[in-house]
């Protein structure tokens, strides 16, 4: 004991809370957004859908589609003044650090009046979030191309929008890949909420002081950066190629990750509640396989492909992980879409942010929604210094 903290996990309680939206049953790889299993949601409903869903609890009709659609359109633009917080970034500022300073940003944009016990500030806030934020994450990546900025298109379908505005050339009529289009839709469905994962629960603890929303939401994307977190899709991608360009046997990285006395661990393996494959991998898993479909046998991304699903065989024919559960996560396939649609690496994790939004805002409306609700306060074990006097420095 170095005289930090050092908790007997017998010990360490884990703060816990009750919640509608999601739920998820680790050990048989079940997840269902208010009921509905994700494979449903996955094969038959749209993001924009599944928000509706997520926020207010049941499927829209019809006529509530179309009027939630036509509110997103109407809010996708962002304020002209936030475009210069992009010009203070350099240029090679990562993506993550552009969302959460930007995100944080439109508290300053929305806070005005913004009652955070009123159902429609709320809902507006919401609303606000699930537009502006394809635009904002879009924007980041051209900043560090210097590319010029494309505003939104409302004629275009949501994910449709974020490929224009990602790789839209002002000079030309932009066509989206319409199985990328629909490859990026169901993905933001699988990433879109995942109960109280350590991201939600910085939304939902930030929030719980009271704090503006986009203030608590661009917490949740500073959480989600890590690569214990949703920085695993951009980690899994660089294990990949270091174990391709090594040339070394699969064999070699999987006794590293067992190695307790190497740091490397497999990502995109293993989950703090799956101890059964995560369901959205095995989506994900089918979606690589549709768009790498249409590439060339040599694509490297097809390499790519291949050296996951090998190391995924190997990795799970070994007793240590067979033995611990550890399975793909919806991190690990997922990175090999996200380039096979020419989305940069360091872009992966906001694509995550994008989805996760409609789940954190969510989840913290249900919070707001309870009158009952109060500031988070998780409880500590001391394990420091018993009382003691203090000691001038001249007897130290
Ligand atoms: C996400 O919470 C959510 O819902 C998150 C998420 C969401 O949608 O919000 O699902 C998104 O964050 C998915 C996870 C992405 N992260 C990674 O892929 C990073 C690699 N994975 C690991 O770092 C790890 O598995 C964690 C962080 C995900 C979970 O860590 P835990 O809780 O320590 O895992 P565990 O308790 O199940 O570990 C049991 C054993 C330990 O070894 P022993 O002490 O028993 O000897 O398995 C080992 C761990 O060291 N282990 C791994 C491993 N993951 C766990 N060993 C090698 N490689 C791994 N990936």
């Amino acid at each position: 004991n170095t005289g930090f903290f050092t908790f007997d996990p017998g010990y360490v309680s884990t703060a816990s809370c009750s919640s509608n939206i999601t739920y998820m049953d680790g050990e048989n790889g079940i997840l269902e957004y208010r009921g509905y299993p994700i494979e449903q949601l996955a094969k038959h409903s749209s993001y924009l859908e599944t928000c509706y869903l997520l926020f207010y609890g049941e499927l829209p009709d019809t006529k509530q589609l179309e009027d939630f659609e036509t509110n997103i359109n109407n809010h996708n633009m962002v304020h002209e003044a936030l475009k210069s917080f992009y010009n203070g970034f350099r240029r090679d500022a990562h993506p993550m650090a552009i969302m959460m300073g930007v995100t944080g940003a439109l508290s300053a944009f929305y806070h005005y009046n913004m009652d955070i016990h009123n159902k429609a500030h709320r809902e507006r806030a919401m609303l606000r979030l699930i537009a502006k934020m394809p635009t904002i994450a879009a924007w980041s990546f051209r900043h560090a191309k210097g590319l010029p900025f494309i505003y939104p298109d409302s004629s275009l379908s949501y994910s449709e929008n974020f490929l224009y505005m990602m790789f839209g050339v002002p000079t030309t009529p932009y066509v989206a890949n319409p199985s990328h289009v629909k490859a990026l839709d169901v993905l933001m469905i699988l990433h879109a909420d995942h109960e109280q994962n350590a991201s939600t629960s910085t939304v939902r603890l930030s929030g719980s002081s009271d704090a503006n929303p986009f203030a608590a939401v661009a917490a949740g994307v500073a959480t989600l950066w890590g690569p214990a977190h949703g920085g695993a899709n951009e980690a899994v991608i660089r294990m990949l190629q270091d174990i391709i360009d090594s040339g070394k046997p699969l064999e070699d990285f999987v006794a590293r990750a067992k190695d307790p006395e190497d740091k490397f661990r497999l990502m995109g393996f293993g989950h703090r509640v799956y101890k059964a494959y995560d369901p959205r991998a095995r989506i994900v898993h089918e979606i690589c396989h549709d768009i790498l479909r249409e590439l060339p046998e040599d694509s490297p991304h097809k390499a790519m492909l291949d050296t996951a699903m090998k190391l995924e065989e190997v990795a799970l024919s070994d007793d240590y992980f067979k033995s611990r559960n550890l399975y793909p996560n919806v991190d690990f396939y997922s990175g090999v879409i996200f380039l096979a649609m020419d989305i940069p690496l360091n872009m992966f994790t906001v694509m995550f942010a994008m989805a996760r939004t409609i789940g954190w805002i969510s989840q913290w409306n249900e919070m707001r929604e309870d009158e009952q609700s109060r500031i988070g306060r998780p409880r500590q074990l001391y394990m420091g210094e018993a009382t003691r006097d203090y000691v001038d420095i001249s007897k130290r």
